[in-house]
């Protein structure tokens, strides 16, 4: 048989099956994995640190308190839908949501003195991909803000094209100063 031949015989087939069992295995498992990882229970209970500081802000904020009860997870957020970008933020995401594994930050003091620096690159981020995951939530020409200030900001954001993150900062977690680097990109608008 032609295809036989073109998949080298037994040794190949073994080599094909093998990988597309690996492929059926591995995806499932890898997503099972990342789904874990990005829960609210992962963040929430592995690191102590988060417990008393960054989780505790969001249940008490207006994310964490809808009365429709639609509750945002962490990754909601702070993790990209596709796997592959997932993947990518996980790595990225050790530095900044998991810092107690890399960096040896285990009590809220370490925390806190890292904390405009991590905030600084999860604002950062946000700012380059357009906010993205505030996206996947809302649609922006959708929203109505209440208040006159609201309104008018939101029609400049349209007219601009200026991001979620650039207004709405100190959204969920604790005030933290802004670095010099997101003070100039708030600046420039
Ligand atoms: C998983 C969905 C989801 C995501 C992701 C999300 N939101 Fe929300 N957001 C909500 C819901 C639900 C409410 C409450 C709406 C209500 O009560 O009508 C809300 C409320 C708000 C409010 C009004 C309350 C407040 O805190 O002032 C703002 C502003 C807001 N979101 C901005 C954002 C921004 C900016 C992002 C991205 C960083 C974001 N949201 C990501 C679902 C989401
Ligand atoms: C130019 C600044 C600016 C940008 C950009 C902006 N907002 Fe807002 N937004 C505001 C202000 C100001 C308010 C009113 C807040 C208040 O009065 O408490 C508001 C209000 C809201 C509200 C609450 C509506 C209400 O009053 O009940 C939501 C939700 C919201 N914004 C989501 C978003 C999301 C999501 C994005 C990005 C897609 C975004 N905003 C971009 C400035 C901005
Ligand atoms: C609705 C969106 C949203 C949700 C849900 C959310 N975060 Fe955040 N998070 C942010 C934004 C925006 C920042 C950037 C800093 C800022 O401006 O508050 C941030 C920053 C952080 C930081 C950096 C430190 C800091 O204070 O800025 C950590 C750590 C963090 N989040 C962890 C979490 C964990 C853990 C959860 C789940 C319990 C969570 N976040 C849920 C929006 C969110």
């Amino acid at each position: 048989m032609r295809i036989w031949k073109w998949i080298g015989g037994l040794t190949g087939f073994a080599a094909l099956a093998g990988i597309a069992i690996g492929v059926l295995v591995g995806v499932p498992v890898i997503d099972g994995v990342d789904r874990y990882f990005s829960s609210n229970d992962f963040c929430a209970d592995s690191c102590h640190v988060m417990t008393a500081t960054v989780v505790k802000e969001f249940e008490a904020s207006a994310h964490g308190t809808t009365s429709t009860g639609v509750v945002p997870q962490c990754r909601d957020c702070h993790i990209s839908e596709n796997l592959t970008g997932a993947m990518i933020d996980h790595v990225k995401g050790t530095r900044e949501l998991y810092a107690t594994v890399i960096e040896g930050i285990d009590t809220v003091e370490e925390f806190e003195a890292i904390r405009t620096e991590i905030a600084n690159r999860v604002r950062m981020r946000m700012f380059a991909n357009d906010s993205k995951n505030c996206r996947s939530c809302h649609v922006m020409a959708a929203i109505k803000p209440e208040k006159k200030r609201g309104q008018r900001q939101h029609a400049e954001a349209i007219e601009k094209g200026i991001t979620c993150i650039v207004c709405h900062y100190d959204l969920v977690h604790k005030e933290t100063p802004l670095s010099e680097e997101f003070d100039a990109v708030v600046g420039s608008f």
